[in-house]
């Protein structure tokens, strides 16, 4: 790759990763991802925002030699992961009178996981600012925008915000700046179910402090550049809000077709009844779909076969990551089968504690699913639309 000019000055000098599939051995990839680094030059000072992935730490070095940077005075970590900030020892080898700048947390947490020298920083506070000359970083501490560490640069006389991990998504493009914006909505949505949507209530917060700061270009540490701020400022206004949509999510496994015919009848009678449904079939679903869907809907169904005295593994799995994930539904139920007897709607019911939702008859019903068990569904999709309908979503 080859480092780009975003403003007079200001370039991206980060990796582009085509072929890495899996974040945290977690996330999905399905479209790669970047590790977006930026080089500013002020009158008197050199700052690099982050570095890269040090996987990929030769290409950030590439990009600096052929921009002739022979010296980098400060190098700004916004956050301490190894995605943005495994290549600081390599980059202090290089440029090894470059000072870090970051808060105090993250100050640790880079010697903790780094073993770098704690002379090597200049811990700065929130609001304070760094000069380089004619150019001003303020930065803004943001805990949790994806760790406690986190914060936000702002180059104060180009209005360019470097959020770091916040309004990134996880894609592979040559496009410097976003083009296709469809693409990239859905990409920064998929990036927000997995990584930001835990952390709703703070990050609303934190939309808001940034539209005061009237940013003209948002340049995030994953993904196209933002020429257009409010295009991602709006997007997480919506995903952050309380509002819900009127749709179901069924994560469910299917053993033998029993769970199975249930889900799909429960898919019709919703369906039938106006609600939209999004099944997932976990023996086959992408994680950061399921993830996705959840940013938007009212209700969640988890449905799953007995395995033994309890849910299929595959549904624990789904299910501790959406209690995890924190997602703003409003409504749960659990459907499914068994053979002999079993505790799944007790052990699922404890396993979401973080999702603040009203609990909906579970449906659970030995065996093959018969008319009784039909009509058991019925009435619990009549139950959802009832609810949907009390909170206005229909
Ligand atoms: Fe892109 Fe939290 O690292």
């Amino acid at each position: 790759m080859v480092a780009r000019e975003i403003e007079d000055g200001i370039f991206w000098v980060g990796a582009i990763d085509w072929d890495r599939r899996l974040f945290d051995e977690l996330i999905p990839l399905p479209n790669g991802t970047s590790y977006n680094a930026y080089l500013i030059r002020g009158s008197e000072k050199t700052a690099l925002i982050d570095t890269v992935d040090p996987t990929k730490e030769y290409e950030l070095i590439s990009n600096l030699v052929r921009l002739g940077i022979e010296r980098i005075d400060y190098i700004i970590i916004n956050h301490a992961e190894q995605d943005h900030a495994g290549s600081l020892p390599m980059m202090l080898e290089i440029y090894p009178d470059a000072v870090i700048v970051t808060n105090e947390k993250c100050k640790d947490l880079l010697i903790s996981l780094l073993h770098l020298p704690p002379e090597k920083f200049n811990v700065i506070g929130d609001r304070e600012t760094l000069s380089l000359g004619d150019r001003t970083l303020e930065f803004l501490i943001t805990p949790w925008t994806h760790w406690p560490e986190t914060q936000l640069s702002f180059l104060r006389e180009d209005r360019i915000l470097f959020p770091c991990d916040l309004f990134g998504s996880h894609t592979a493009t040559s496009d410097l700046f976003m083009k296709d914006e469809r693409a990239t909505y859905l990409s920064a949505k998929r990036y927000y179910a997995e990584i930001m949507m835990p952390f709703r209530g703070s990050i609303r917060g934190y939309v808001e402090k940034v539209r005061a700061l009237s940013v003209n270009i948002i340049a995030p540490s994953h993904g196209p550049v933002y020429r257009n701020p409010s295009f991602i400022l709006d997007a997480y206004t919506d995903w952050t809000s309380d509002a819900v949509k009127n749709e179901v999510v069924i994560p469910y496994s299917s053993m033998h077709g029993s769970t199975g015919k249930m889900v799909e009848y429960l898919t019709d009678a919703l369906l039938a009844r106006g609600v939209t449904v999004k099944p997932f079939n976990l023996s086959k679903t992408d994680v950061g779909e399921l993830a996705m869907s959840l940013v938007d809907a009212a209700t969640v169904v988890i449905a799953t076969p007995t395995v033994l005295f309890g849910p299929h593994p595959q549904v624990v799995y789904a299910t501790y990551l959406a209690n995890l994930l924190k997602p703003k539904v409003r409504f749960a139920s659990v459907i499914g089968s068994y053979g002999w007897g079993g505790k799944v709607v007790d052990t699922i019911t404890k396993m979401i504690d973080h999702l603040k939702v009203e609990l909906l008859e579970p449906v659970m019903v030995r065996g093959l699913p018969d008319e009784a068990a039909m009509r058991r569904l019925d009435r619990l999709a009549d139950d959802i639309l009832k609810k949907h309908k009390e909170i206005n979503i229909v």
